[in-house]
């Protein structure tokens, strides 16, 4: 793997994989789970060249798509998987290799039927907790208000994590300068948007 191929070919290593397999140094790790077309971790990486940024995406396409934007700019703190992020959290990284996860606008599985599709389970917050640094930082934004409710709730049952908000442990979220795709389209919609942030207990 080149140092500055944005795309990781996890059959190339044995797992669990840490962060030395992926990048040349030991930076801080940001990982986004769900990352669509990549925007975000793209900015992000560009602005900041002190962390190294991961992501995970399920969407072939849109993982090609944000592997292609990525390849012109050669950086070398950004990688991209595709695959599913529990499986990920699950089986393929190390213990304690993020620092920081992200999940912006997680599917929102809005009718009731359908929200045991919805990524934000015990089963998938206990496998975030196993891939987290101590005191590590998961921040989750959507616009669906009684998905941001479930979240905070699954969080708190979970023992794994402290919230950083008091109740109801979740804010309206700022205006940042890099946004998702997403995000940008909530906004323009002038949709409220709502951010939590949890902390990995020891
Ligand atoms: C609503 S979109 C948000 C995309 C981007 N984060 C944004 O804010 O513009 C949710 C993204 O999560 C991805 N996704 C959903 N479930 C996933 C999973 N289990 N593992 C990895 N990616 C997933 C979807 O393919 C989609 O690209």
């Amino acid at each position: 793997m080149k140092l500055t191929d944005p795309a990781v070919d996890i059959s190339l290593f044995s797992l669990p994989i840490g962060k030395e397999d992926i990048f040349c140094d030991e930076k801080p790790l940001v990982l986004e789970i769900g990352f669509g077309e990549g925007e975000f971790l793209i900015s992000a990486a560009q602005c900041d060249a002190s962390r190294n940024y991961l992501g995970l995406e399920i969407k072939r396409g849109r993982f090609r798509k944000a592997v292609r934007t990525a390849k012109d700019l050669s950086l070398k703190n950004l990688k991209f998987l595709h695959i599913e992020a529990e499986i990920a959290l699950r089986q393929v990284f190390r213990e304690g290799m993020f620092d920081l996860a992200l999940v912006n606008f997680p599917d929102p599985w809005p009718k009731k039927r359908h929200s045991k599709h919805r990524m934000f389970n015990r089963e998938f917050i206990s496998c975030l907790a196993r891939v987290l640094v101590r005191s590590g930082k998961t921040i989750i934004k959507t616009d669906q208000l009684s998905y941001i409710e479930q979240i905070v709730s699954e969080f708190r049952r979970s023992g794994l994590f402290r919230p950083a908000y008091p109740s109801p442990g979740f804010v309206k979220a700022q205006r940042e300068e890099t946004q998702t795709k997403f995000e940008k389209h909530f906004r323009e919609a002038s949709q409220e948007i709502f951010s939590t942030v949890f902390l990995n207990l020891p």
